[in-house]
């Protein structure tokens, strides 16, 4: 029988592009998601779907029995490094110990292979920027710790079972397919571009920016935007690596540019032609001031080559996917 690829919260932002990405490349995807934060609709027609916990070895093992399954792509996580700081065991529960169980599942089971959603987190405040692979892992929020456990993980994993991994560092996704197909559903997110797309079209009054006193060009913190799209392909390319035999892998998966947060609004205003409220604020906790990826590894590994990192692109992607979103909730 031929062979499957689980998505866990392939029903979310990123997972859905991901089912998407692995449907145009003619692999066969089954997505599990308990639908805390994706939806139903987001996983297309003809893709085994089941509702429930990534974490749960009864569901797994169902999942398990009925399709042969060659690699799992884990995505299913709490993503909001405010509320980790907040609501610190929550995301241990959540991204650790779910994780745990799935990749002793994974384990028993024989699947070879699995592709983890980690996180630029990891790194905490980089002592330089663009910050590599070799950099020491430092979090300064729970959300970090909570993905960088699940890396050691499987790294002791994959030294104990035959069994390989890649964990892909996220930078800060954005953005939506270029086809217009998906893209960012949440509708109380708490990320810049899609809250800046959300106040461009009216669904927000205006918008904040926390912090102006970074150690930073314009006072602002400096991220590196990756397109959802391009962010796929990698885990495309991670798939290739792993089935190829090669070893486990750590990567950076980000554009290698970095945006101040005015800059980023800058770019949304002009782009969608919509000056909206902005208001400067304090600070918000957990955030470190500069975070850019290098991502020659990406490149020289995986063969990663990212298409739409320029930022105008991704900002016009993100607007067209809100306007798709009103048009629904207009048509009920
Ligand atoms: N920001 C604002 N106003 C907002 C929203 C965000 O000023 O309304 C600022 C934040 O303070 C931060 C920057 O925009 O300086 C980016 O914030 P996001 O919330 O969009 O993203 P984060 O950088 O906090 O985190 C994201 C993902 C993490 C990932 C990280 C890696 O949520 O999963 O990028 O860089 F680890």
């Amino acid at each position: 029988e031929p062979r499957h690829i689980l998505v866990t919260g392939g029903a979310g932002y990123i997972g859905s592009h991901m089912t998407l990405a692995l449907l145009d490349a003619g692999e066969r995807p089954v997505v599990i998601d308990d639908l805390s934060t994706g939806f139903r609709s987001a996983v297309p027609d003809g893709v085994p779907f089941f509702e429930g916990n990534s974490g749960d070895p009864a569901l797994l093992g169902a999942v398990f029995d009925r399709y042969p399954i060659e690699a799992i792509i884990h995505f299913a996580a709490s993503i909001v490094v405010p509320d980790s700081v907040s609501q610190p065991l929550d995301y241990y529960a959540n991204n650790t110990v779910n994780a745990r169980a799935l990749i002793e599942c994974a384990v028993r089971r024989g699947v070879p292979h699995v592709v983890f959603s980690s996180t630029a987190a990891v790194y905490g405040e980089p002592a330089t920027v663009p910050v590599d692979e070799d950099q020491p892992t430092a979090p300064i929020n729970p959300y970090g710790r909570s993905k960088l456990m699940v890396e050691w993980m499987l790294q002791d994993t994959a030294q104990a079972y035959p069994f390989s991994y890649a964990a892909l560092r996220y930078f800060n996704v954005c953005g939506a397919d270029p086809h217009g197909r998906t893209g960012q559903s949440t509708r109380n997110a708490t990320h810049l571009i899609k809250v800046a797309v959300q106040a461009a079209t009216s669904q927000r009054d205006g918008m904040d920016v926390f912090g102006t006193d970074y150690p930073t060009r314009d006072g602002t913190c400096i991220r590196d935007y990756v397109h959802v799209s391009d962010l796929a392909q990698a885990h495309l390319d991670a798939l290739r690596h792993l089935r190829a035999g090669r070893p486990s892998i750590i990567c950076n998966v980000g554009d290698a540019r970095g945006h101040s947060v005015r800059e980023v609004i800058d770019v949304v205003k002009r782009v969608s032609g919509v000056d909206f409220e902005v208001r400067l604020r304090e600070r918000r906790p957990g955030d470190p001031a500069s975070l850019v990826a290098s991502n020659a590894r990406a490149r020289q590994m995986l063969g990663w080559t990212p298409r739409y990192g320029d930022l105008d692109t991704i900002v016009r992607h993100a607007l067209a996917w809100e306007q798709t979103l009103l048009q629904r909730r207009q048509n009920g």
